[in-house]
């Protein structure tokens, strides 16, 4: 029985998707920029099998959301068999490290193959938006611009022209349990807060003023940028009318503080955070290994990984 293999990077975005104008779709409200990390992945087997299964890190999972997906790809491929899908997260899962950026990419590149398809990664790009937005990025190395666009066929990603910004991202772990609200769920709570419409206005110039920042190799205007889009994220989850929350831990503001506090000493630290309490650092490579020896002093218990970055999608023989 032939068995299909796929590889794809998780993806921290700077300047974030964070809610839907079509949950069926995962069509954004606004556009995204994210940078793919070389130490966080996903590889996932496909296989023919009687009824489509998941198995993550050895473990049956529940399959509901990837029998959904599988379901929309033979509606739109032409029909295919039910697969097994056994699937390594080299991340932790549903944790706020973008596990399912990873799967549904990998999953995606995986299953079209198995099909006798080459497609573009575009094509790739908009098919795995429909699992996990931020799946949509995944398929490129680098950095990546998911253009929102109007509908199913416009919204996809690309790769943003290689910037040779020296950037390195510590990836501080202070939780990999699963988190309690998951990310669809997160987004559609923000969505209720008064401070949403502000929020997309200033995505809009966000975008722009990021890809600038990295065409001209500015980290300290990258850092900035990505740090004050994540915070007024977080700030929607506060401030929801609906069933408000926050993934923030006081581990999370104990490390936020500790950027501040590099940051007044001189250095480049800036703090992103996605949907989880873990924390990342924006930082220059020359810098990294300080800052991650500085964390670890004052928070030895902190797993702390200094990740570059990554690659795009790839396929095993
Ligand atoms: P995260 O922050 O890890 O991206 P999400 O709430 O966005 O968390 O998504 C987590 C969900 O993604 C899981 O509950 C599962 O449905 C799906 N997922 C994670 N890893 C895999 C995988 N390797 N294969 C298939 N689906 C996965
Ligand atoms: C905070 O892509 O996980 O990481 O589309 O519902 O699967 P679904 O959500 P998901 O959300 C990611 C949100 C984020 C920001 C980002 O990656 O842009
Ligand atoms: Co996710």
């Amino acid at each position: 029985m032939t068995k299909t293999t796929a590889t794809a990077h998780t993806n921290i975005a700077l300047i974030k998707y964070w809610g839907k104008k079509d949950a069926q779709l995962n069509l954004p409200t606004t556009s995204s920029l994210s940078l793919t990390l070389d130490k966080f992945y996903t590889t996932t087997t496909v296989e023919n099998s009687d009824i489509d299964q998941l198995i993550i890190n050895g473990q049956m999972a529940d399959p509901n959301r990837v029998h959904h997906f599988l379901d929309g790809l033979r509606t739109e491929l032409g029909d295919f068999s039910p697969l097994l899908i056994s699937s390594q997260n080299h991340v932790p899962t549903a944790a706020g490290l973008a596990s399912s950026a990873s799967a549904f990419a990998a999953l995606t590149a995986a299953t079209t193959r198995h099909i006798g398809l080459d497609l573009p990664l575009t094509t790739l790009s908009r098919l795995a938006r429909r699992g996990s937005g931020s799946a949509t990025r995944s398929l490129f190395g680098g950095f990546a611009l998911w253009q929102a666009g109007t509908n199913d066929q416009t919204s996809y990603a690309n790769a943003l022209p290689t910037s040779n910004i020296p950037i390195s991202l510590l990836v501080v772990e202070i939780s990999g349990l699963q988190k309690k609200i998951s990310s669809s769920d997160g987004m559609l709570r923000a969505m209720t807060s008064p401070k949403y419409e502000q929020w997309v206005h200033d995505a809009n110039w966000q975008i722009t003023a990021m890809q600038t920042a990295l065409q001209a190799g500015d980290l300290t205007q990258v850092g900035q940028l990505a740090e004050n889009n994540a915070l007024a994220m977080h700030a929607l989850n506060l401030s929801a009318k609906d069933r408000r929350f926050t993934y923030f831990t006081p581990q999370t503001i104990q490390v936020l503080d500790l950027v501040k506090k590099l940051r007044q000493n001189g250095l480049i630290a800036y703090a992103t955070l996605d949907a989880g309490p873990n924390v990342k650092i924006i930082t220059h490579a020359d810098q990294a290994a300080y800052i991650q020896a500085q964390l670890h002093q004052e928070l030895p218990k902190l797993r702390v990984t200094i990740a570059h970055p990554g690659p795009g999608v790839s396929y095993e023989q």
